[in-house]
């Protein structure tokens, strides 16, 4: 049996769970091949009798490009899927919407996978909630997985597809409205624009190299941001020189209340045994976001 694991991953939690999968599907003696979304031709799919598609979530839900890669997709003939992701507090309505799409596009979705993850956004402190995971556990949960999905695709093959259970973990629905309400065109108006500053940018091109749609380039005079956009902020975040700027202080003063909502679904999720925290939420600095810490020791190196 031959697998494909696709997977989407900018701060590289995804891309460690894929890995633990990869492992686990090696474990149950098949093939598997590991490929970045953005560098995969799905001429090749047909190659493969598995496909595992992996991402953060973002938003409650799957990232654009994901969606976009999903649409984009040939009609997958009942090829057996499956899905996995990394989230923060709230893992919202990600597994319904992508499973309903690749449905959509005619492949048989066998199985899913989460874990918890640190997050990093410029408006939001880091550590966070969920900082510290995915951890050795998780890790080997996932491995789990991969042994899993690796010995159930051959066995549904075998006509025992009441073996598929996808009765996967979604948040209560006011994040499920959340979901919904967060569409491109939403977040467009609502969330703060991005400029580069011309006097300190360097040109290094880190963030044109790894936006994942190709939303930036810096020879074009002014230089071109956000067009198109998917509202990841790795730009913002990776910029060696701080130079990708924007307000995020709306966005910060929203933190706390925002925070609440989240240590109550994590409270709930505790209490179901699907999280452990890490790190002691009274610990965790709101009003010092992510982007004021990198600029504080952006300056000490100075
Ligand atoms: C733009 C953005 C939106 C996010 N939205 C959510 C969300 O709705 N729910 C959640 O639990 N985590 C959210 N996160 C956290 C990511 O899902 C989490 O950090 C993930 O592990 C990142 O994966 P990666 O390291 O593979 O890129 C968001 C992160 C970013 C950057």
């Amino acid at each position: 049996m031959k697998t494909l694991l696709l997977y989407f991953s900018q701060t590289g939690n995804t891309e460690k769970v894929a890995k633990s999968i990869q492992d686990g599907i090696r474990d149950a003696e098949g093939l598997c091949d590991l490929i970045v979304l953005k560098e995969f031709d799905p001429a090749l799919l047909a190659e493969y009798d598995l496909v595992g598609l992996g991402s953060p979530v973002f938003y409650y839900k799957e990232p654009f490009n994901v969606q976009d890669f999903i649409e984009g997709l040939p009609e997958l003939n009942g090829q057996h899927w499956f899905v996995f992701c990394t989230h923060g507090n709230v893992i919202g309505n990600f597994f319904p919407s992508i499973i309903e799409k690749l449905k959509k596009k005619g492949a048989l979705v066998i199985g899913f996978h989460n874990s918890y993850a640190n997050i990093t956004l410029p408006f939001y402190p880091r550590p966070s909630y969920t900082s510290g995971h995915p951890d050795l556990i998780d890790l080997e949960q996932a491995r789990a997985f991969g042994r899993k999905i690796g010995k159930l695709s051959p066995q549904i093959k075998n006509q025992e597809s009441e073996l598929i259970d996808l009765s996967c973990p979604v948040s209560s629905e006011e994040w499920n409205q959340d979901s919904r309400m967060l569409t491109r065109e939403t977040l467009e108006k609502i969330l703060p624009k991005l400029s580069i500053n011309p006097e300190t940018c360097i040109q290094c091109r880190e963030c044109e190299e790894n936006c994942p749609v190709h939303g930036i380039d810096i020879e074009e005079d002014p230089p071109r941001i956000q067009t198109p956009c998917i509202y990841c902020w790795h730009c913002v975040n990776i910029c060696p020189t701080l130079s990708i700027e924007a307000d995020w202080e709306p966005l910060v003063r929203m933190a706390p209340a925002n925070y609440s909502r989240y240590k109550k679904e994590l409270d709930e999720v505790t209490e179901r045994g699907e999280f452990r925290w890490l790190i002691d939420p009274e610990l965790i600095d709101l009003n010092d976001p992510f982007y004021k810490q990198r600029q504080r020791e952006t300056k000490t190196k100075k």
